[in-house]
Formats: C-alpha cells, structure tokens, sequence
C-alpha cells in the first residue's frame, strides 16, 4: 500500500514514523512501514498499477463556496495510472453529485476508459471521531457506494476488509448527502442548545440542568451542549457543501443550515460579551486586563485548532486590548500568535479572569478552582463560587 501526499514534510515525517496524527501512535506506524507493505511517497510514479485508490484530500470552502480544487487535482493524478478494472473511491466531503459529476470525467479524460465498463467508481464518507476512544475506524460502520452495481460490489469488497460493518446505499449521492446530514443535524442541533443558552442566561435559568434533565429521557432526545462554538473542518464547513448545492441547484436557502450557521458563528462574540459584562461588575475593563484561556483547540482532548472558536475568541479579545494567555497542553505555542502558559496557581491567580474553552482532560480542574479570581467555564466543567457557566 502506497500513501501518496504532495506534502513532502509529512511524506518524510511518516516515512521516519513519526506520527502527526494524534491518534495514531509512532509505534503503530513503525509497525506498519515494519511489514515492508506500507510506503508514504510523494512520487506520484509509485501509484502505478494500483487496484483500489482512496482520496482523502480536503474540501474547504472559498469565500463561502466549495473549493474541489484538490479533488480536482487528485483525480486528475489518478487519472493518468488508472487501468482496467481498477477502483477509485473519494472519502472527502462534498456535496451530492460530486463523484459522479466532477471525479468520472476527470477520470475517463485522463485514462481514456469508461467508468462504468472499463473501472470502478464509488463514495464512502470519513467517520473518523478524532480523540474517541471507543469509535474507531475499524468499529464505526462504514457506508459505501458506487456508481453501479460492480462498482458498489467492488467498494464494499475493499471496506469489508478493513471495518466490520459496511452499509450499502443505492448511488453515490445517497451516500454524499449521508454524510452531509449527519454533520448537518450536529450543527444544527448545536446551535439549538447554543441559542437557548443565550436565552436562558437572560431569563436567568439555568441551562445546563435543564440538558441534564432533558436527557434522561431513554426516547425521542438526543443530547447537545452549549459551548463557544463549533470548530474544525467538519462542522463550520460541511453543512455550507449542503446549503450552496441547494442554492446553486434549486435557487433556495436551507434556512435551517444558515440559521445554524448564524448562531454558532456568533458564539465566540458572545462569550467575549458574557467576559466584559464580568469584568465590568468588578469595575474592570477588556482594555487592560489579563484574559487566561484554557484550552484552545475545537475539541477536547485533540491539538487541532483549525477554525477553532478559542482562536476568535483570543483575536477578538487581543483586539479589545486585553492581555491574553493560553493554556493547551495539545498545543505547541510555535504556530500561535499567544503567549502560551501552564496552568500553575501563579499563572492563575494573577489573571483577572479565566476563561475554560476546551475542558481537556489534562487540565487540573482543582488547582482552577482553587486559584482563579474569576473564571468563566463554557463547558460546564466546573463549579464554585468564583465560576459562572456559559
Ligand atoms: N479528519 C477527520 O476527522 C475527517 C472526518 C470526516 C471527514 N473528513 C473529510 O476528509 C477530507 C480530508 O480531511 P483531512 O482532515 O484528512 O484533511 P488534511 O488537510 O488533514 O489532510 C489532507 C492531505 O491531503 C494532501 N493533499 C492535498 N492535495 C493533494 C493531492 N492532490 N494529492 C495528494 N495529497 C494531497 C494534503 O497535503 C494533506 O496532507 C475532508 O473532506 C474532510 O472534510 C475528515
């Protein structure tokens, strides 16, 4: 198995086994390039004469809209190798209509055979949690799809192997817009909790008991929590795959998707707000004062910061002339503008408010506790005098 990247430095770091990924361990690479049979290149000579290939590359938007730029590209590469009877999958996420519309004809033009009767063409979306500990690749069920019926026979062949449950849809566009509604619906419901916490503060409710209550129901409830808003590359992005496509196609808003969007884009302002409004009770300013985030990342207990609602709330309190620290032991202060610190009872205390954005489980939640003037959790970690919940 080859594992082709166009970026040289991690194609070196992963021939070295030297993992990137969080959850996969050195040693579980070393393991693999060990047996001889896994090669990391960025020599895209080394694709040939491949059976199955699998494109994984990212799908960003620009300036609101898709960008399939390296869908684009990745195919075209595969193009060139692709022989008979061969089979390309695309895990990236994008919007109905993607495999069938954008990847075949890239494919056929770059080969000069028929997808369909002379390859194999399919869809199987990602269903990686990163940081879950119970769901992994090989337990999550995988679904996967095809063109036609080989095409299908041969996607669910190669997945059959690696997991140990596929399910089968009818198209590929069935299997495009599965992954679409399941980030949909988590976006969507996210901004639900995220606005009735805006709305309860005001009526002065307390939120969070009424989720704890809520979710004892064994039916019909699915439990969502507040927080600063959402981050990565699934959530602010892929549920804007869905609306554009809607837009673009049938000249409609998905209200429910720009709503989300809406609520959960205005979160990080809001804890900035819920800060100043702190900070003013004790006669103190944003301006001025020293701001201790805990927690950078989007999710708890992983290092990755992209669109992470902590980086918004930093800049935006930066900004406002605040003093900012951070705190994220899954974090290497190198690639961040903040000055990053530990979280010691020195640190702490000589902050004028601490504000908990990703509960990592690394964090010592007593020495918080004990040491902070004012601490402002948006998880629901802590408790005590000094802690106001989001
Ligand atoms: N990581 C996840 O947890 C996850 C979960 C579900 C869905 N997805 C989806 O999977 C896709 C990839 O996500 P990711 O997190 O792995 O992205 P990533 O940015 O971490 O990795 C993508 C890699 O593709 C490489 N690349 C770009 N163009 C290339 C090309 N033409 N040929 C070869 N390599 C190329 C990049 O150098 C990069 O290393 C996205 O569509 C994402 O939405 C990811």
């Amino acid at each position: 198995m080859i594992g082709f990247d166009l970026d040289g430095d991690k194609v070196k770091r992963l021939a070295d086994a030297d993992s990137y990924v969080e959850d996969v361990p050195d040693e579980r690479l070393a393991d693999a390039l060990a047996t001889g049979r896994y090669r990391p290149t960025d020599d895209s000579d080394h694709m040939a004469g491949f059976d199955v290939a699998v494109i994984d590359v990212p799908t960003p938007l620009r300036e609101g809209s898709p960008d399939l730029s390296y869908i684009e590209e990745a195919a075209a590469t595969l193009a060139g190798h692709l022989h008979r009877d061969a089979t390309v999958v695309l895990e990236s996420t994008s919007y109905p209509g993607t495999t069938e519309e954008l990847i075949v004809p890239i494919l056929e033009k770059g080969s000069g055979l028929r997808a369909g009767r002379d390859f194999h063409v399919g869809y199987s979306p990602e269903r990686i949690d990163p940081g879950n500990p119970t769901w992994h690749l090989e337990n999550t069920p995988k679904v996967v799809s095809g063109i036609d019926g080989p095409s299908l026979h041969s996607v669910q062949g190669f997945y059959g192997r690696l997991v140990e449950t596929t399910v089968a849809v009818s198209g590929t566009r069935e299997a495009e817009l599965t992954k679409l509604l399941e980030n949909t619906f988590r976006h969507v419901n996210i901004a639900l909790v995220n606005e009735l916490a805006m709305f309860a503060a005001d009526l002065d409710i307390d939120v969070w008991e009424a989720i704890d209550a809520a979710s004892t129901k064994p039916f019909g409830y699915l439990r969502f929590t507040p927080g600063p808003g959402v981050g990565g590359h699934c959530l602010p992005i892929d549920p804007s795959y869905l609306s554009w496509k809607v837009r673009r196609s049938l000249g409609q808003p998905f209200r429910f998707v720009e709503l989300a969007n809406d609520v959960n884009e205005h979160m990080p302002d809001y804890v900035v707000r819920r800060l100043m409004l702190a900070l003013n009770r004790m006669g103190r300013s944003i301006n001025g004062s020293r701001v201790m985030l805990l927690g950078l990342a989007y999710k708890r207990n992983t290092g990755d910061a992209r669109e992470a609602p902590g980086m918004v709330i930093a800049r935006s309190l930066v900004s406002l002339g605040a003093e900012v620290l951070v705190a994220d032991p899954h974090l290497s202060g190198e690639s961040l503008p903040f000055r990053m610190v530990e979280v010691t009872a020195d640190e702490l205390a000589a902050a004028d408010a601490v504000v908990l954005v990703t509960d990592h489980d690394a964090f010592n939640y007593d020495v918080v506790r004990t040491h902070a003037r004012y601490i402002l959790d948006t998880r629901n970690r802590l408790d005590g005098p000094t802690v106001e919940r989001l």
